[in-house]
């Protein structure tokens, strides 16, 4: 009678790769694995907001893993995590990057700007103001990588139109489709911040 058991079918499975290697010859030393790679850790300064802040890191450390685990500046949001929706933009030396895609190695030694950096809850960006009064978030997801985007956009291009400021945000995406009010959000933030519009 057959008698099923794990101790038999591991000395069958174990007898099948012997005859393999026997009959294959060279088979068995192609399929064994590379050897592991040590992991090296790295260690910098990241210019975060202007404040130096050192943090070790691995050579495949993303920059958001940076940011938000290894020195718990949680405000850049990771979202898709596959550089599609803009979540987790912060700015590197003034220009958008998606966190997430960047390398730590890459950022370190620059000047990052994130969210944190615009405002907080006693000093808002105007920005935030105006966003706040226009609903331009609803889940919130997407809003700490579109307001830095718009922040850069704003820095070079204070009286931007509409198509200038969809083009500039045109890396982020908003699941909750608040994107008109995104869009109104940012014309009329330049134009408080020329002196032309007051928020009330
Ligand atoms: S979380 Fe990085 S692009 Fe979506
Ligand atoms: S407010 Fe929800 S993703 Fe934009």
């Amino acid at each position: 009678m057959m008698r099923y058991s794990r101790r038999n079918f591991l000395k069958a499975a174990g007898a099948g790769i012997t005859l393999t290697a026997i009959e294959g010859e060279s088979l068995f030393a192609a399929v064994a694995p590379p050897l592991p790679t040590p992991i090296t850790k790295e260690r910098a300064t990241f210019i975060i907001n202007g404040k130096p802040l050192v943090a070790e890191y691995e050579a495949r450390t993303t920059l958001w893993e940076v940011i938000a685990v290894k020195l718990g500046l949680t405000g850049t949001t990771r979202s898709c995590n596959r550089a599609s929706c803009g979540a987790c933009s912060v700015l590197i030396d003034g220009t958008p990057f998606y966190s997430c895609h960047t390398l730590a190695m890459e950022a370190a030694g620059k000047k990052i700007f994130t969210i944190e950096g615009l405002g907080d809850e006693k000093n808002l960006h105007p920005l935030q103001k105006v966003g706040y009064l226009y609903m331009a978030a609803d889940c919130g997801f997407c809003t700490a990588g579109w307001s830095v985007t718009a922040k850069a956009l704003l820095d070079k291009n204070l009286n931007p139109s509409a198509d200038e400021v969809k083009s500039a945000l045109a890396g982020h995406i908003c699941r909750c489709a608040a994107y008109s009010a995104i869009v109104r959000t940012v014309v009329d933030t330049a134009a408080v911040l020329r002196g032309e519009a007051e928020i009330i």
